[in-house]
């Protein structure tokens, strides 16, 4: 067996092959705010719910806690550069970056392979992260079948079949 460390438990999770996503939301003052994450998961068909994993030091935490919605944004293969500017803190990471307002009011970001909007249903503490469930509110599925997702393994970005 691997001894049981920070460090080797980290290894362990990236060997968890993922699609990629950004978690997006509009602060009650309009401001957008978001981060990437592949912590996500569907949770319910009936009723409709989804789990996003928001780590306790995101600034994009306190948004979602107000406004009481979000966006799962799944990127699509070529979208590494979104994904990159959205996995580092700051406060600019809508500039220049195309998107629109969801039914729900977070923001949905051009490009995308799919989007799930949700209300926050839920809020548990799961270590240093919480889990919040979202009640699924309005989708946006592929506008094109050739669409591929961006996937992420071992730290790296990958392609389907590649
Ligand atoms: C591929 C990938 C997956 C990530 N998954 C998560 C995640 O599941 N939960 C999370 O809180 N942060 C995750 N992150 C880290 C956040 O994107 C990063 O901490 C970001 O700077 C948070 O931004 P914010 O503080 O503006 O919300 C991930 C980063 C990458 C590159």
């Amino acid at each position: 067996m691997t001894d049981l460390t920070s460090d080797n438990f980290r290894k362990a999770c990236g060997h968890w092959a993922t699609g990629v996503s950004v978690i997006t939301a509009c602060d009650t003052d309009g401001r957008g705010y978001g981060l990437t994450m592949n912590g996500i998961t569907s949770l319910s068909l009936d009723p409709a719910l989804f789990i996003i994993c928001v780590d306790n030091k995101s600034e994009t935490l306190e948004p979602i806690r107000r406004s009481g919605a979000f966006a799962i944004n799944v990127l699509a293969s070529g979208q590494q550069e979104l994904s990159n500017r959205f996995a580092k803190k700051g406060p600019d990471k809508f500039d220049g970056v195309g998107h629109t307002k969801g039914s729900t009011g977070s923001p949905l970001l051009d490009g995308r392979l799919m989007a799930i909007e949700c209300a926050v249903q839920e809020i548990h503490a799961g270590g240093d992260h919480q889990i919040i469930v979202g009640l699924v509110r309005a989708l946006s599925l592929p506008e094109s079948e050739d669409l591929q997702p961006l996937l992420y393994y071992r730290g790296k970005y990958a392609a389907l079949g590649a």
